[in-house]
């Protein structure tokens, strides 16, 4: 039979609930495994692979999740076996209700992730990419991450308890409830009544008010700061660096990735009247962000910041012309040194000089990527920009 009864399960509310209960565990897994395989340059093919299998499963169950619901509510729901069982039965509907809110609030927090942050393991088709309304931004990235998980904790003790209940129905009451979802066996009593229905959904919006507003507020990670934060104005000699960013950005999987250093110092002496000067800038590599390959980025493969902590880069300053400067000189970096030129503007206003400028970089000079032969998974330029605001130091 297609549709249901009151004592039975349909073949289509079958095909739902085990299609979708298939792929949610499938993916609870999936999570689990991405959480705690170790960030390198060895594993990011393989985190690839898994979270785009990740994030294609979970949209799929969106998908049956918003027909499942467009069925359900054409259909009667099978009455409980044991209604005079009120906790039990008030219980296992609670339970439902849960797992109904769970197979939209996890593949939407998920997807709100993946639109937030930049980069990394794209969703395959058929399904889009970005959900409208997103913005880039890592903290709503991180945001909805936490609620992710702490949804994803939420699903699986409910299912762990609903399939203890499924069990004991199988095993110790030796009832129909596992037969009657399994091969659409008619049981039950016509005159039985579901649990108070505002009840068990009450308690399962509550589950999630608590679930979702404590990963929102108490369990929200600590902000770290934006990408490219203000830096602290430490040098002295020339001028003072006020504000800055220094920003990169790379093509990964065919999308341009960009992130930046929080931590970086720059002492730049310059004259005005010649155009010449000098700049040395020390960039704190531990402080990188780059979306969602951050972790990547700074592993052995690439920045390898566990060893090569600190870049610095040392030039000379030449006006080229008007407000055209640029700096010559060395960029040191994973322990190489490399000749390079930033082109930048130069513009003065009393004592204030705003700059900025921008480099193309190729990783393979500095020997990054080694594992990346070809420019498919992460392309070989890395564009390198700059901008601050200095003033005349007293
Ligand atoms: C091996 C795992 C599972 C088993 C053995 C199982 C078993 C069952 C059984 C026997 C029922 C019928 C209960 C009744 O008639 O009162 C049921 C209903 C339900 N299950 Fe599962 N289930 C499993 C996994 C899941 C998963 C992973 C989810 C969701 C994420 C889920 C969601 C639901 C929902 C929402 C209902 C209520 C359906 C309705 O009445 O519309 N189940 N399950
Ligand atoms: C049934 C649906 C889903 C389930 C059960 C699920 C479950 C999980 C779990 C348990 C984790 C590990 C926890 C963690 O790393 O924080 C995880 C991580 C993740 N999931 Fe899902 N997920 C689902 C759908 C999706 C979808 C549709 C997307 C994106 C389109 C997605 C994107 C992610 C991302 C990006 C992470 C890594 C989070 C991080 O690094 O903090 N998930 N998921």
């Amino acid at each position: 039979m297609i549709r249901n009864t009151a004592a039975s399960y349909g073949r289509v509310a079958r095909f739902f609930h085990w299609s979708i209960a298939l792929l949610v565990l499938l993916d609870l897994g999936l999570g689990v495994a991405g959480k705690y395989t170790p960030r390198s340059g060895d594993t990011v093919g393989f985190l690839q692979l898994l979270y785009s299998t990740h994030k294609t499963i979970g949209v799929t169950v969106l998908a049956l999740a918003v027909l499942r619901v467009i069925w359900a509510v054409t259909q009667p729901r099978p009455l409980p076996l044991h209604p005079e069982r009120r906790l039990e039965t008030f219980a296992a509907e609670t339970a439902h209700w849960v797992l109904y809110a769970a197979i939209f609030l996890l593949p939407l927090s998920g997807w709100v992730i993946h639109s937030a942050e930049v980069g990394f393991a794209p969703i395959w088709w058929p399904f889009a990419q970005d959900l409208p309304f997103i913005p880039k931004s890592e903290r709503l990235a991180e945001l909805a991450a936490n609620v992710h998980w702490i949804a994803g904790i939420v699903l699986a003790a409910t299912v762990a308890a609903h399939i203890g209940g499924a069990l004991k129905h199988a095993l110790i009451d030796r009832d129909s409830t596992l037969a009657r979802m399994w091969n659409g066996r008619a049981a039950g009593d016509a005159k039985a009544a579901h649990a108070g229905k505002a009840a068990s959904t009450l308690a399962a919006m509550g589950v999630w008010a608590i679930a979702i507003g404590g990963a929102l507020t108490v369990f929200a990670p600590a902000h770290e700061g934006e990408i490219a934060a203000r830096q602290p104005a430490q040098s002295t000699a020339g001028w003072v660096v006020q504000e800055g960013r220094l920003a990169i950005s790379v093509t990964q999987m065919g999308a341009e990735v960009t992130g930046g250093f929080a931590n970086w110092d720059a002492r730049i002496e310059y004259d005005p009247d010649s155009g010449a000067g000098t700049v040395r800038a020390v960039i704190d590599t531990t402080s990188l962000k780059l979306g969602s390959v951050t972790e990547q980025a700074k592993g052995p493969e690439f920045f390898d910041v566990a060893t090569h902590d600190k870049a610095v880069f040392e030039g000379d300053i030449r006006r080229v012309g008007g407000s055209n400067h640029s700096a010559a000189g060395a960029l040191t970096l994973v322990g190489q040194t490399v000749p390079v030129t930033l082109d930048f503007d130069l513009d003065l206003a009393d004592d204030r000089a705003t700059v900025s400028g921008s480099t193309a970089l190729d990783r393979r000079d500095f020997g990054m990527g080694a594992g990346y032969p070809d420019e498919s998974t992460v392309g070989f330029s890395v564009t390198a920009l700059i901008e601050l605001v200095a003033t005349k130091a007293e």
